[in-house]
């Protein structure tokens, strides 16, 4: 069983491959990850519109380099003419025939087809799905002319939560594959991607079965899942059963990160460059150290989190330095932030882990690339012997290979959705519980 997982919910444009065989075990056949933060950076953030664009000129040359890695990459060839009857070839004259003049093609004109009526009707129900995604089109016609279906039984697209217009995009590939090769397509939520993400299998780690996943001794688990644009301590009793316990009521852990880090120049994203910076802070160098920064909602008695007031407080103290104070603070100033940040996530995980009893925390997301909160909610975790899951950092940020596994869980746990291409959404407020 294969299944090709599609990720366009922000700045990333992820494409991934797993397949599972009889004993359950997956394994990743392919995961490639286009960043377009040279884009956004310019800009200090993503912007959605520019998002769409990237998104649409990056999925078939990533889709293609991701079947020729799983050695899925076929040509379709005058020998295997009858393929095109079968839907998966389609001959020049058709696409021609459908309006698809944009489209330029090096490869040989194909002669028509008898069957070339049918195959207009397909193309245009094509240029129907991917009306909104025009870059998109003229890449993936010569693509669908040039190559076989490959053998994938199902196609798993994040729909939401993330960018709307980003969302789109990946939410019409996977519809304009699904109707052409007749793969039924299954939608998957980002957070649980990311939840999914501590799960993937690797070359050092084999896929583990579900059983051994996270059924046995290792619930409930407390998930914390932070982002760019999330904040979420959720609940998992079983797998696949979500509930949110606590979230932010404002800005999200990686946004503050994000506009903090553009506040004193650091550049975007804001996460990783806060971080080398906060490291290079010495804490002996005591001349330049800073006024303690709050710790938000630290008593509140909920699970829930709220990092604008101290974006704020960083502006109020950044205010009152003049140029050279900031430059010679930046990494007290980096240091202190992101251990409010840490201090806060850390303090809520554990509380929610001890009143819902739960045996294990999961650390999800982009922001859970920190290395200093990986280390302080590791340590805390294993103070009170509860189990650890964090993935390794390159997967912590949005790819597609934990969508691909998110879809898996929901296939193992058979309350897979199939959705129509028809009827599949993108819905940018999608919520896992
Ligand atoms: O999960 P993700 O790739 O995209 C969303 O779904 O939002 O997370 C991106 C976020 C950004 O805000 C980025 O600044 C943050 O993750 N991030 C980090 C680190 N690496 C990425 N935050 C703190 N420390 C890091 N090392
Ligand atoms: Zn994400």
């Amino acid at each position: 069983m294969k299944i090709l997982a599609i990720e366009t919910s922000c700045d990333d444009t992820g494409i991934a491959i797993l397949e599972y065989d009889k004993t359950c075990r997956p394994k990743i056949l392919a995961d490639l990850v286009s960043s377009q933060i040279k884009v956004h950076a310019p800009w200090g953030g993503v912007v959605p519109m520019l998002a769409k664009r990237e998104h649409q000129l990056n999925l078939v040359p990533l889709f293609k380099q991701a079947l020729k890695k799983a050695g899925m990459l076929t040509f379709v060839c005058h020998s295997e003419r009858s393929e095109e009857s079968r839907g998966s070839g389609l001959p020049a004259k058709a696409l021609a025939a459908a309006g698809a003049t944009r489209v330029t093609d090096s490869s040989p004109e194909f002669t028509p087809h008898p069957d070339a009526g049918a195959q207009n009707d397909k193309i245009k129900i094509l240029y129907k799905i991917l009306d909104r995604e025009p870059e998109l089109l003229k890449k993936l016609l010569p693509f669908l002319k040039k190559y076989q279906k490959p053998d994938i039984d199902y196609l798993a697209v994040t729909t939401g939560p993330g960018l709307e217009p980003a969302l789109w995009v990946g939410v019409n590939f996977a519809r304009a594959l699904s109707y052409f090769w007749n793969i039924p397509i299954i939608p998957v939520n980002h957070i649980e991607g990311h939840i999914a993400a501590n799960f993937i299998p690797s070359d050092k780690i084999s896929g583990m079965t579900n059983d051994k996943l996270l059924m046995t001794k290792k619930l409930p688990t407390i998930c914390l899942v932070v982002s760019g644009g999330h904040t979420q301590l959720i609940l998992v009793k079983k797998l696949g059963h979500y509930k949110i316990v606590g979230e932010t009521r404002d800005d999200a852990a990686g946004e503050a990160f994000d506009k903090v880090a553009k506040m004193l120049n650091l550049g975007y994203p804001g996460g990783p460059t806060i971080a080398a910076t906060a490291a290079k802070f010495k804490i002996e160098n005591l001349k330049f150290k800073i006024k303690e920064l709050p710790r938000p909602m630290l008593n509140s008695g909920d699970f829930d989190f709220s990092f604008s007031g101290l974006k704020t407080a960083v502006l109020y103290i950044l205010q009152k330095m003049t140029p050279a104070q900031i430059k010679r603070s930046t990494s007290a100033i980096a240091a202190e932030f992101q251990q409010a940040v840490i201090d806060v996530l850390s303090a809520k995980a554990l509380s929610a882990a001890k009143k819902y009893e739960a045996k294990t925390i999961i650390l999800a997301g982009g922001v859970a690339a920190n290395q200093a909160l990986r280390d302080n909610l590791s340590l805390a975790a294993d103070r009170l012997s509860l189990n650890f899951f964090v993935p390794p950092i390159n997967l912590c940020v949005d790819n597609a290979a934990m969508i691909a596994l998110a879809a898996y869980w929901q296939l193992a746990q058979k309350h897979a959705t199939k959705i129509n291409w028809r009827t599949l959404k993108a819905n940018a407020n999608l919520r896992i519980s």
